[in-house]
């Protein structure tokens, strides 16, 4: 089933959650991953729209996609509910943080010299609350693609996530591994799709395996 009637919604780059105005919790995603997975979508589908936190802005200029920008994990939950129509492609390939400060303060905090103890509440699951609501009927039928980034059993959390997420499809990406890493130009993925199959990719570039990920994703979207 091609992608040309379609609507494609790439994810990427991490979220941040701010401690007090000039602090906040992040990581290390560049967003690279993302933009040649929405620069593949762009080539393919009907509509490619690039939801991402804060990225270098070279990778946002020129680009043949709508760009929608958040900050927060809960803001990229948001904008996503907005943007999910029938039908649609949910690429994952985000680092949305898994925590939060548990207050944020509105002035700086100052340092006093002693130990500084963070209290950290977590932020929502966004692929786990859209699957949920997609079954109460609340967001429109998507066809849904997570990412795992792994640093140690990487197959069986990749595997975990793929059912805990109602994932159609999980790309495996081992971290640790050399160049495969965040920020880096090129990829190892290995996809685990919904009825067992495992497709193993050699390294090679992020829009290269982008390629081979909509080439599966194409090949099992239901009509
Ligand atoms: N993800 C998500 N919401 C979050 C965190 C992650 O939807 N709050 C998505 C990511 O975009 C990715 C997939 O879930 O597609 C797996 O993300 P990953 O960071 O590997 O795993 P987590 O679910 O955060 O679990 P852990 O950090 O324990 O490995």
């Amino acid at each position: 089933m091609s992608l040309r009637d379609r609507t494609v919604i790439v994810t990427g780059g991490p979220t941040r959650e701010w401690i007090d105005p000039v602090r906040y919790i992040s990581n290390a995603s560049s967003g690279k991953m993302g933009v040649a997975l929405a620069d593949e979508a762009a080539s393919r589908a009907r509509a490619a729209v690039f939801v991402h936190g804060p990225v270098e802005g070279a990778l946002l200029t020129g680009k043949p996609w709508r760009a929608v920008a958040v900050e927060s994990t809960q803001d990229m939950l948001e904008a996503l509910r907005r943007e999910i129509v029938p039908g649609a492609v949910l690429v994952m390939a985000a680092a949305p943080a898994d925590y939060r400060p548990a207050e944020r303060s509105a002035v700086k905090m100052k340092k006093s010299g002693d130990e500084l103890v963070l209290r950290l509440t977590p932020t929502p699951d966004i692929l786990k609350t859209l699957a949920r609501e997609r079954e109460e009927g609340t967001v429109p039928p998507f066809f849904a693609v997570g990412f795992a980034a792994e640093t140690h059993n990487i197959e069986a959390y990749a595997l975990g996530k793929l059912a805990e997420k109602r994932l159609d499809m999980i790309c495996l990406n081992d971290v640790s591994a050399e160049g495969a890493g965040f920020g880096t130009d090129t990829n190892i993925i290995t996809m685990f799709c919904r009825g067992g199959e495992r497709i193993a990719l050699p390294i090679m570039s992020k829009r290269a395996a982008a390629a081979r990920i909509f080439d599966e994703v194409e090949r099992r979207l239901p009509a």
